[in-house]
């Protein structure tokens, strides 16, 4: 028994996915076997050149050694601004009142629903979810309805199925499209219904856009969800450079959207966090007014893992859904074995790490999650391995 207990909100805490698979990992690593690692989303592309000389000239800079700006440079928050449009169909967004720099995107939903969650408040979170989400809302004193994704309604959340009490008092939903874990994109009709219920029961929508800028099918991009009529009343999205740019390493993100949210956002950063370095900032200025050929580049390379995926799957009897856009690959875990037993079991017999699908919730139980952030021989060996368990 410690000396100094953890507060309630901490210790009745699963430990948090990706520490717990890192350190399952180095133990099997310990014992010298060839690990394949699978497990968290994290690019092993390098950051493009011209983004680290952006940084490396903003280092010697004197004037970004100082605090930076709590809501982000302007002229990083203009470059998003610049971007925006270009990329989302004319979307036009105030860099004054509807941008705020974040020190990657995970940091800005884990703070968001301090900003609005009283203790008691209702958030729905739809599942299979990055597990920031139901943390977030429980560190704010709030409560969690799941509200399943389901291979039968194409892994969208049924928006009929949540029931009007619960639309009326839910303060807000997350949502994650293209999605983390299952790689599922949303379609127009369906935010268009989402925004209409939003703006019905006053529910704010919190967009959790990470993967929007990884997909595979040119003629059918992801959205924004600012790109549907209204949604700009009711909804903040988040962004951001960590995966389009490889730059995880990086923390670099934004939020935008309703310019209260986002002022209500940037209130509790005020209090928590002092920004992000600001040759940090002018690298991703870089990253966004340059990084286009970047990004087509990068979804070469993940079409042909996911394809080389997919395919090695269908040849071992594994089902999976076929990833439009997103790192993920989500397969169904083989008869006999729940989620976290082939983890375990396929981890410490074969060296090949994967993130067990109950990670992300009860809704993920039955399934794993392969990332595509290793070179495609490697995958196809991880699969081979995967076959053979
Ligand atoms: C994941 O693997 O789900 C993500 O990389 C985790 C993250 O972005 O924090």
């Amino acid at each position: 028994m410690s000396r100094f207990p953890l507060a309630d909100r901490l210790a009745k805490l699963p430990p948090y996915l990706f520490a717990a698979i890192d350190k399952a990992k180095a133990e099997v690593q310990a014992r010298g076997v060839d690990i394949i690692s699978l497990g968290i989303g994290d690019p092993d592309l390098p950051t493009p050149d011209f983004i680290i000389e952006a940084l490396h000239r903003g280092a010697k800079n004197p004037e970004n050694h100082r605090y930076p700006s709590y809501v982000g440079m302007k002229s990083f928050r203009q470059a998003v601004a610049d971007w925006f449009p270009k990329r989302f169909n004319g979307v036009t967004l105030d860099p004054d009142t509807e941008i705020v720099s974040l020190i990657g995107s995970k940091e800005g939903i884990a703070h968001f629903p301090l900003a609005y969650i009283n203790p008691g408040d209702l958030a729905l979170v739809c599942t299979p979810n990055y597990p920031v989400y139901p943390v977030a809302v429980d560190f704010a004193g709030g409560k969690v309805e799941y509200v399943p994704l389901t291979a039968e309604n194409n892994y969208l959340p049924d928006l009929e199925a949540i029931s009007a009490d619960s639309w009326k008092k839910a303060k807000m939903i997350f949502i994650n499209f293209p999605n983390n874990p299952t790689s599922a994109m949303a379609d127009r009709a369906f935010f268009e219904r989402l925004v209409e219920k939003a703006r019905e029961y006053n529910v704010i929508i919190v967009s959790d856009a990470a993967y929007v800028d990884v997909y595979f099918d040119p003629a059918n991009k992801p959205l924004s969800i600012l790109e549907i009529d209204g949604a700009r009343e009711v909804a903040i999205e988040f962004h951001s450079l960590s995966k389009p740019f490889n730059m995880t390493g990086w923390r670099i993100g934004m939020a935008v959207g309703n310019e209260s949210l986002i002022q209500g956002l940037g209130k509790i950063k005020e209090n928590v966090d002092s920004g992000i370095f600001q040759a940090v900032q002018e690298a991703g200025i870089a990253a966004l007014e340059q990084g286009e050929a970047v990004l087509d580049a990068n979804r070469a390379i993940y079409m042909e893992r996911r394809d080389a995926v997919v395919d090695a799957l269908g040849k071992a009897g594994i089902d999976c859904l076929i990833p439009q856009a997103a790192l993920y690959v989500w397969g169904t875990v083989p008869k006999g074995f729940t989620s976290a037993e082939f983890a375990t079991d396929l981890l410490q017999k074969t060296g090949v790490v994967v993130t067990p699908g109950s990670g992300f919730g009860i809704h993920g139980e039955g399934f794993f999650r392969i990332s595509l952030t290793v070179p495609t021989d490697r995958l196809k060996e991880a699969v081979s391995r995967i076959a053979s368990l």
